[in-house]
């Protein structure tokens, strides 16, 4: 990886720090890094023995010595060491350790307590940083997709991650209204599992469900397709087993938690001054987060709001380029920083 002498100089880099994955940003390089937030750890003297991809690859896998864990739930930081360590670890493999400590800008959902923000501020500058910044996830979004945040139009942004689903509307650098509720596609994810054992006695490890989520999942019926032979670990006799999951069963399996997404971006609209919501009439609700890439959520959305709902391209990236906006340009985006309350 060559860095040029201003790189080394100015080194901002922002990050954003999800349930299920973590990237990062350098202004002029995009996003450098992209990887799980997830840490395998050896039990017996709790040493660490992977992070990211190759901890992923672990789980469910593992020898009963090492545990892989995710250190964030539900947006926010559950294990703060392995969480600080996540980060220094992440930050050394995407820049060289040589250069100065960096400025990082790190995104949190809106639902964040003070509490929770501290521990995101304080892994970061544990981790090496020497200044954070906040930024609210859906603003982060809307930056990174380029939305006229600036003026005085409302845009709609509902981000679905592996733990929250963020939704607001954004006017004149600032987020009109919001809801930010702890489902996402860890809680599908979740769903898919509990169908397997109520329906089937089956036991199946967190990557399968995952993969049948994105294989075979779907929120509109338009889009039930094909089946699935999945192998898990039957409850009763305890030996392996293979099923046949169908599209339609999937669909069903998830039903619950994608009507809680749509109950919640109704209520955010419910919420809505007029004028904002005579804007998002014209321009849309954008969807970003790996959840919206759920088959036929778009849709289904659409039809339960009677508004144009649009999956933006690449909805992943948008909230941690969003992030890398703001770092760069400070003087425009203070205002949307985030601030963490004194004692
Ligand atoms: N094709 C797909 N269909 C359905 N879900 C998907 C698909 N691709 C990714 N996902 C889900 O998207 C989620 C990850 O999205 P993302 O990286 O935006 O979350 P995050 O930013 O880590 O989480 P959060 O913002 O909640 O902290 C995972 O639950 C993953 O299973
Ligand atoms: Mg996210």
């Amino acid at each position: 990886m060559k860095f040029s002498l201003s790189q080394y100089l100015n080194n901002d880099i922002a990050i954003d720090l999800g349930t299920a994955n973590t990237l990062v940003y350098m202004k002029n390089r995009d996003v450098i890094l992209d990887e799980p937030s997830v840490v395998a750890v050896r039990k017996s003297d709790q040493n660490i023995v992977a992070f990211g991809k190759a901890a992923k690859e672990m789980v469910g896998r593992t020898p009963g010595e090492i545990i892989t864990i995710r250190p964030l739930k539900d947006g926010v930081i559950a294990d703060f060491d392995l969480s600080e360590q996540m980060i220094r670890y992440f930050i050394r493999k995407a820049v060289p350790s040589r250069i100065p400590r960096p400025r990082i800008a790190i995104c949190v959902p809106t639902g964040i307590t003070e509490v929770e923000k501290r521990a995101v501020r304080d892994a970061a500058e544990h981790a090496g940083a020497r200044e954070v910044y906040l930024v609210d996830e859906p603003m982060a979004a809307a930056i990174g997709l380029g939305l006229p945040i600036n003026q005085p139009v409302g845009s709609m942004i509902i981000d679905i991650g592996g733990g929250t689903t963020e939704i607001a509307v954004i006017a004149m650098y600032g987020i009109v209204n919001s809801i930010s509720i702890r489902v996402g596609g860890d809680e599908m994810n979740e769903a898919i599992e509990q169908y397997f054992k109520k329906t089937f006695n089956l036991l199946i490890g967190d990557n399968t469900s995952e993969l049948i989520k994105c294989e075979l999942g779907s929120a509109s019926p338009h889009e039930i397709k094909g089946s699935m032979v999945v192998k898990g670990r039957d409850l009763i006799a305890g030996i392996p087993k293979t099923v046949t999951i169908t599209g339609k069963q999937v669909q069903e399996a998830l039903a619950e938690t994608v009507t809680q997404i749509a109950d919640s971006l109704k209520m955010c609209l419910e919420m809505t001054p007029p004028e904002l919501s005579s804007d998002i009439l014209d321009r849309g609700i954008l969807m970003t987060g790996g959840g919206s890439l759920l088959k036929g959520l778009d849709e289904r959305l659409r039809q339960e709001t009677n508004l144009p709902v649009i999956v933006a391209e690449e909805p992943l990236l948008a909230v941690v380029r969003g992030t890398g906006k703001v770092l760069e340009d400070l003087n425009r985006y203070r205002k949307v920083l985030t601030r963490i309350k004194k004692y």
